[in-house]
């Protein structure tokens, strides 16, 4: 599997009243093609700032990124929001979907930002929605389904311009169990049928029984990554903190 998003020595070191605070300390991962990762870690651990710095949001202050073999933080600022548009999904925590946009609105404005809104990609929209389990609904405007229907759309946004990396930060967080089951599963399903790169941020460690990687934060730093099928089945389990 070819290599999709690669961190080398990435650091992002902020100064909070005189003192310097290292979010991300000096951590190199690789994700591949096909591959789904969680990142976990306790509140504080960088995970959000890491999601940030991959995502071209945040500049880092040491290393480099490389999303699908390009540096992301060598371009200009123009190159870079234009890559970023079409390599990089992104999944928020609540699904920040536009309100007065119906879910197939939603996901076609994705096309519509890289210039592909034609035919075939009005298809691809809808399939994707009718892949998640959202058929009957893409006409509904966000306030008309459940937070689990929005939060399919909102995968559906994130993968329907065909990205190279798809970034969630606690996807389910404002879902059930059960929803959040579905969520991440459908997710993980998506994402290894398209050989896109897939992280996902979580603190609700049953999550990660759908993924390949884990990788585990603690200030700043990588502090464990289990890629084992088994040890990822015991930490899902919750056998093992
Ligand atoms: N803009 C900022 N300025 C200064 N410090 C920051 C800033 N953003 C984050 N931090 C600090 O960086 C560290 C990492 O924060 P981050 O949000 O990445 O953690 P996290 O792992 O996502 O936590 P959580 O699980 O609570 O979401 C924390 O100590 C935080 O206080
Ligand atoms: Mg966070």
């Amino acid at each position: 599997m070819a290599i999709a998003l690669e961190t080398q020595v990435v650091t992002k070191q902020y100064e909070n009243a005189g003192q310097a605070i290292r979010a991300v300390d000096e951590v190199s991962v690789n994700v591949k093609a096909g591959e789904f990762v969680a990142l976990i870690g306790p509140s504080g651990s960088g995970k959000t700032t890491l999601l940030a710095l991959l995502a071209g949001l945040l500049r880092p202050t040491g290393g480099n990124i490389f999303i699908d073999g390009s540096p992301l933080w060598q371009m200009s600022d123009k190159d870079r929001t234009q890559f970023r548009g079409e390599k990089i999904g992104f999944i928020f925590q609540s699904s920040n979907l536009v309100p007065y946009l119906s879910a197939l609105e939603n996901v076609e404005l994705m096309l519509k930002l890289n210039g592909r809104l034609d035919k075939s990609g009005r298809e691809w929209a809808k399939e994707l929605l009718d892949q998640l389990g959202l058929k009957d609904r893409m006409g509904n405007l966000p306030s008309q389904m459940s937070g689990g229907q929005q939060q399919r759309v909102a995968i559906a946004r994130a993968l329907v311009h065909e990205p190279a990396v798809v970034l969630a930060d606690e996807p389910t967080a404002s879902l059930d169990t059960e929803r959040a089951y579905q969520v991440v599963q459908t997710l993980a399903t998506l994402i290894h049928a398209q050989n896109r790169a897939g992280i996902m941020v979580t603190h609700d460690l049953r999550m990660t029984r759908w993924v390949d990687k884990v990788i585990r934060m603690t200030d700043g730093k990588v502090a464990q990554i289990i890629e084992s099928k088994g040890e990822i089945e015991a930490y899902s389990r919750g056998s093992e903190h």
